[in-house]
Formats: C-alpha cells, structure tokens, sequence
C-alpha cells in the first residue's frame, strides 16, 4: 500500500479531529478537515493554520472523504449514516474510526455497545468495499490539540485487514509520542471502544487525560 500523505477528517471540526488533525499536520501530513458545513470546516482549519501549521485546510466531509486515508471523527450516532453517504468515496481506502460511544449515569461514563459489538465492525458491515480500522479511541482531544505539551500513548489498531492496520500504525508511528500497536481484528474492536469508558472514569477520579502505555513490547518481533 502507498505511504499516506493526505489524511481527511470526517466531522474534523470537533476537538477530537481538530486535535487529531493537529498532530497529524505536525508530522507532515496534508490534513483536510470535513464538515458537513463547508464554513465551519475552513474556520477550523483556519485556526490550525494560524498555528504554523500550514497543511490544513477546510472542506466538506464529501472532498476530505477523496483523501487518501480517512478518519471517522463524527459522534457515534452520526458517523454511520455519513460513512454510508460516502460508501463510493470511500471504497477501497482505510478508513479509521476513532468513533466511542458513552452514556453517562450519574458521575460515570458507561459504554453503548450496537449489535455488531463496536462502530467499528457496524462501519465495515455498510462500508464493504473500504478497509476498517478502529484507533484513536484512548487519545484525548485537549492534548491531542496542545502542541506545546508532549504527549506519550500507545495507539491500539483494529482491523479485519492486516494491511490497513499497518498503514494505520505507520502513520500513528510518525506523530511525535505515539506508538502504534496491533492488537487483533475488529472483533476486538468492542474492547477498544468500550475501555475509554473507563479511562474517562479515571479521568474524572484523578483529575486528568490519562491515555495508554503498554509495557513489554517489543517492536523488532
Ligand atoms: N473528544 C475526545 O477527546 C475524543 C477522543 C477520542 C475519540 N473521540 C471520539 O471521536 C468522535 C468525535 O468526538 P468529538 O468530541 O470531536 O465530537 P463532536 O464535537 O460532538 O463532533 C465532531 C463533529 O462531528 C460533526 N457532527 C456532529 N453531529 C453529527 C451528526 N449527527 N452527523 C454527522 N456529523 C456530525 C460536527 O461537525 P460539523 O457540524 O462541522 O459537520 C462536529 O463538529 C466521537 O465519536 C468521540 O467519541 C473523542
């Protein structure tokens, strides 16, 4: 598969894409910001340029859906009816979901779990032609957004195939403090959906953005 160069964002408007898209800029990538609103989409590119970050720009979620990789960055409940809007656009390509699904009862967050088991299954399921990955669950916006704080998480990659979740990880690998690690097909993608539930019940405990790190990974095996 070709490295990736041009990244686009669905629903890149939100802290979650904009904070992803930022990371990805500052790697090197061309990022393209979708919206289902084409203004919104070029204010908040707008504002990463003003950053210095000048491979950013703002469109509609049709024209970042021809970037070469496409990320799902809408809130669950939009992101399926989107995707399948796009299925001609995005045949073929990887298309990463970074989709969560919560529900908060009282002071926690509880995870919701479609039938499938995870968006990420549900997105293949209505996008058969495109390569599904899951990733980026874990990575809080806030940081994501923050260049002028490091930021160190592993990244664990889903995906039924084995050369999406490679691409995946390599463009994870180029984003300064992040680590790409697979961790199976999208059958374990509930897993990965369902854990930020949890971490958002450790942030709210400790007053934090906590992410992941793994120990005992080797990356020459
Ligand atoms: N926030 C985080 O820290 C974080 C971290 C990891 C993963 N995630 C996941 O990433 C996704 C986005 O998170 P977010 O916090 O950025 O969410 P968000 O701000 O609620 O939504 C992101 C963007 O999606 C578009 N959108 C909203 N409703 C939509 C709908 N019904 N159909 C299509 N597009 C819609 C909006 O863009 P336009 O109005 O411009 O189209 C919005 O700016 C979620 O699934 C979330 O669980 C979030």
């Amino acid at each position: 598969m070709a490295p990736v160069r041009t990244v686009g964002i669905l629903g890149g408007t939100g802290p979650a894409g904009r904070g992803l898209g930022t990371r990805l800029a500052a790697a090197g990538f061309e990022v393209v910001l979708g919206s289902r609103v084409q203004e919104r989409a070029a204010e908040a590119a707008a504002a990463l340029v003003a950053q210095g970050l000048s491979g950013v720009r703002g469109a509609s979620n049709e024209a970042a859906a021809s970037a070469s990789l496409v990320v799902v960055a809408t809130p669950w409940d939009g992101a399926i009816a989107t995707a399948r809007d796009l299925r001609g656009a995005l045949s073929g390509k990887v298309v990463v979901s970074m989709v969560n699904a919560l529900a908060r009862f009282g002071t926690e967050f509880h995870a919701l779990v479609p039938v499938r088991g995870s968006f990420a299954a549900t997105l293949q399921a209505v996008l058969p032609e495109a390569r599904v990955a899951a990733a980026f669950h874990h990575l809080p916006a806030g940081p994501l957004a923050d260049l002028s704080q490091p930021i160190e998480a592993d990244v664990l990659v889903c995906a039924d195939d084995r050369e999406a979740a490679e691409t995946t990880i390599a463009m994870t690998d180029q984003m300064e403090g992040l680590r790409g690690v697979y961790a199976g097909s999208l059958a374990s993608a509930n897993a990965l959906e369902t854990l930020t539930a949890v971490l958002l019940n450790v942030n709210r405990r400790y007053k934090t953005h906590a992410s992941l790190r793994l120990t005992g990974i080797n990356p020459e095996r």
